[in-house]
């Protein structure tokens, strides 16, 4: 089973859309591991994003980041990451279908309102960087049989 880190940045905290983007997650038939709300530090920042270093952007999004505080969540799924993505909508909002999280919400790449990982290998990096294992919870849910076949 696929698991991946969503993280409700800091325009989705400041502008009230935690509920909503955890509604949507829920909602999809995916399962929410472990939660915490926190201020990311440069340090988590440039580690999280270190693929991005020297990019024009890069600067910008590290202030982003750690500008206000985030929500990170971990969310298991068959196809979890995918599914994730296609929820969040296209990076650039203002290119992002009506329907996605990013197409409802956003109007602009630089304040895209959510992190999901991008791949199994970066998943599995980003989920042991925001959370400790016992931080995970392993629960059974009553519906999978209603969600999957
Ligand atoms: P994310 O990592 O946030 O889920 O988004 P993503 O995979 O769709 O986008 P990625 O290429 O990984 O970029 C990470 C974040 O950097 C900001 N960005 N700004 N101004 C720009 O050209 C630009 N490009 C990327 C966005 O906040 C993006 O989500
Ligand atoms: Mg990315």
């Amino acid at each position: 089973m696929e698991q991946t880190l969503v993280l409700v940045k800091p325009d989705g905290v400041q502008r009230g859309l935690v509920g909503e983007i955890v509604t949507r997650l829920e909602r999809r038939g995916l399962k929410l591991l472990g939660m915490k709300f926190m201020q990311v530090s440069r340090e988590l920042a440039s580690t999280h994003y270190e693929a991005h270093v020297g990019k024009p952007f890069y600067e910008g999004l590290v202030s982003y980041i750690t500008s206000s505080p985030i929500v990170a969540m971990v969310w298991e799924g068959k196809d979890a990451i995918q599914i994730v993505r296609t929820t969040m909508g296209a990076t650039n909002a203002a290119t992002a279908a009506p329907g996605t999280i990013r197409g409802d919400f956003a109007v602009e790449i630089g304040r895209n309102l959510v992190h999901g990982s991008d791949g199994v290998e970066s998943a599995a990096r980003e989920v042991s960087l925001f959370f400790k294992a016992d931080e995970l919870v392993n629960w059974s849910r009553e519906t999978d049989r209603w969600i999957r076949e």
